[in-house]
């Protein structure tokens, strides 16, 4: 059965916003998200170098007022970001320290920003993992994510393997 994130419930971890002073755990953090990409795809390049710093470019860009951390005991375990454009509303990024996956922080923050976007007029909440990400693609949907918009497909001139196969409307894709 499908989780409504606008439900609360009881939960080890408080979310509340970004201060100056989470700046390194969220680096740290953003750190953790290539890391897991670079898994998924088996492809260590992935995110380049000075990982850090691309925390740092996505506060200046989004402020400090569109990001949340979960907390337990008085340390940043995970943090999300709201994008929004209009009426369009993104969840970009969400990571949650691989020490503590799977104890409902994730889940805490999307139902902090679920209440954010409707309060400020979001007529859409999206969210972009990529199709390899198959854990957050169960995550959200179990919070409610069941609709699906637009989908990306492309030509892919690297030389990358793309050996796992979805099926949609009787087509076969490579994910
Ligand atoms: C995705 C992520 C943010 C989830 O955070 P989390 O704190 O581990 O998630 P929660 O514990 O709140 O899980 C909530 C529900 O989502 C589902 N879920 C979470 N992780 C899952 C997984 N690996 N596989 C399947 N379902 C999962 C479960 O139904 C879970 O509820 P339950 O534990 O009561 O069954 C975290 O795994 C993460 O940081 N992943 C790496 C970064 C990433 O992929 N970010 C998303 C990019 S778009």
């Amino acid at each position: 059965m499908v989780k409504n994130a606008t439900n609360s419930t009881p939960s080890n971890f408080i979310v509340r916003g970004y201060r100056e002073g989470d700046r390194e755990s969220c680096r740290r953090l953003w750190r953790e998200l290539v890391e897991w990409h670079r898994k998924i795809y088996s492809d260590p390049t992935i995110g380049g170098e000075d990982l850090e710093d691309y925390f740092d470019k996505h506060l200046a860009k989004i402020g400090p007022k569109k990001i949340w951390v979960a907390i337990q005991n008085a340390g940043v375990v995970g943090f999300a970001g709201l994008m929004i454009d209009g009426e369009e509303f993104t969840i970009d990024p969400i990571v949650v320290d691989s020490a503590f996956r799977g104890k409902g922080a994730g889940a805490q923050l999307v139902r902090r920003l679920v209440a954010e976007a409707r309060k400020l007029g979001a007529k859409h909440l999206n969210v972009e993992p990529v199709v390899r990400n198959v854990e957050a693609i169960k995550f959200y949907h179990e919070l409610g994510f069941v609709n699906i918009g637009q989908v990306q497909l492309f030509i892919d001139f690297s030389q990358k393997t793309w050996a796992r196969r979805l099926k949609m409307h009787n087509l076969k894709f490579d994910y």
